[in-house]
């Protein structure tokens, strides 16, 4: 950052600009701006929060810390928190009960993992559904539910043809390959999309998350719609996700939006697992050389800047299209390959993250 470092009033305007997740007064507003403290090219801003859980903590305190580092001009950027858990509190800072119910769990399902992309086509249901395959072959039980009303695209995926069951006002997910799926594209109408905006398509999500028998899941991959919009910021603060993958390819364009997206997740104070940079280099499959069609080290500059982990790299391979288009994941028909060696790579990253918390 070559811009000059900010005064303490400035950062403080900055500061104002980081909502309290699920709320619209910020974290100044709620008084957990303890003390900014500005020492040459340092930069230090004690945060006090009282009544937080530490997951929505440790969310509020990166983004923090990132928009700082982007926007205030310093070298360092500390922020340092200190945290009371809810059932500790006894007086303080703690926002209002009544504003917002925290995020909950959907029963039975003990991780919900977010695969989310700034822009469409960059390949998120491909990897969101290899992911699924991945899990599955580690021995876990897994659903796939794909929320992306734009372009739902599960059912070619895992070329499913029948649409899901009923068991009294429940549905019942579609299994193909070991994966329990549901589809936004089961009930919605080819060419309605367009007049499912806001408010009824979140409900419309949330209904059919809430009403499918998803059983007993270890991992449940939400494909979500490309984009920072509504639909992530409502199911993020309905659910409680424990975790999100940013899909990127590697042009310039598409890492800006991986910036935006990785800024909304830590905002409604989902942490971001790491990066998937796909379509990320080509193999050839006669000689082997890897070339890079989009440049090369955009997903290794990207996760070093957010300080978000880099989950794998996804080759550019036709394979990949062909047998998505025939309803079966690489990783499936082809597991000794390259490519899905690849996903799995990125499912063991993710598998890792999963275990540790
Ligand atoms: N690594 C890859 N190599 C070659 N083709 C790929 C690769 N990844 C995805 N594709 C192809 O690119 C197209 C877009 O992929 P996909 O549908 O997964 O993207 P998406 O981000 O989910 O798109 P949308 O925003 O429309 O939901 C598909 O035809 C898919 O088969
Ligand atoms: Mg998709």
């Amino acid at each position: 950052m070559s811009n000059k470092p900010l005064q303490e009033a400035e950062i403080l305007k900055i500061l104002k600009t980081v909502k309290y997740p699920g709320y619209s007064r910020d974290i100044v507003s709620f008084g957990m701006v303890k003390n900014i403290i500005i020492e040459g090219d340092k930069l230090q801003v004690e945060l006090v929060m009282r009544g937080v859980e530490q997951r929505l903590a440790d969310g509020l305190k990166e983004y923090t810390h990132n928009i700082l580092k982007a926007e205030a001009g310093f070298k360092d950027v500390e922020i340092l928190a200190e945290v009371t858990p809810p059932a500790e509190e006894t007086h303080g800072h703690q926002p209002p009960p009544e504003e917002k119910a925290p995020p909950q769990p959907i029963p039975g399902v003990k991780k919900i993992i977010a695969v989310s992309s700034g822009k469409g086509g960059v390949g998120k249901s491909t990897v969101a559904v290899n992911l699924a395959v991945a899990a599955v072959k580690a021995g876990k039980k897994v659903g796939i539910m794909d929320a992306d009303i734009h372009g739902p695209s599960l059912p070619t995926l895992l070329h499913i043809e029948d649409g899901p069951g009923t068991e009294g006002d429940r549905m019942l997910p579609v299994e193909k390959y070991g994966i329990k799926g549901m589809s936004i594209g089961f009930i919605v109408e080819p060419g309605q999309p367009l007049i499912w905006r806001g408010p009824m398509l979140n409900k419309a999500l949330e209904q059919l998350l809430d009403t499918t028998k998803w059983g007993d899941l270890d991992v449940l991959f939400l494909d979500l719609p490309p984009g920072t919009g509504d639909v992530q910021i409502s199911l993020s603060q309905k659910y409680r996700i424990d975790g999100a993958i940013v899909v990127t390819t590697p042009q310039n364009l598409a890492l800006e939006d991986v910036r935006r997206g990785a800024v909304m997740f830590q905002h409604t104070a989902v942490p971001v697992i790491g990066i998937v940079e796909n379509m990320s280099y080509y193999s050839c499959p006669n000689c082997g050389h890897e070339s890079h069609p989009f440049g090369a080290g955009g997903g290794e500059k990207e996760s070093s800047f957010l300080g978000i982990p880099l989950l794998g790299k996804i080759p550019l391979d036709p394979q990949i299209m062909v047998q998505s288009d025939s309803g079966e994941p690489v990783v499936l028909a082809e597991p000794e390959g390259g490519s899905a060696k690849s996903y799995l790579q990125v499912w063991e990253n993710v598998s890792n993250y999963i275990d540790s918390k």
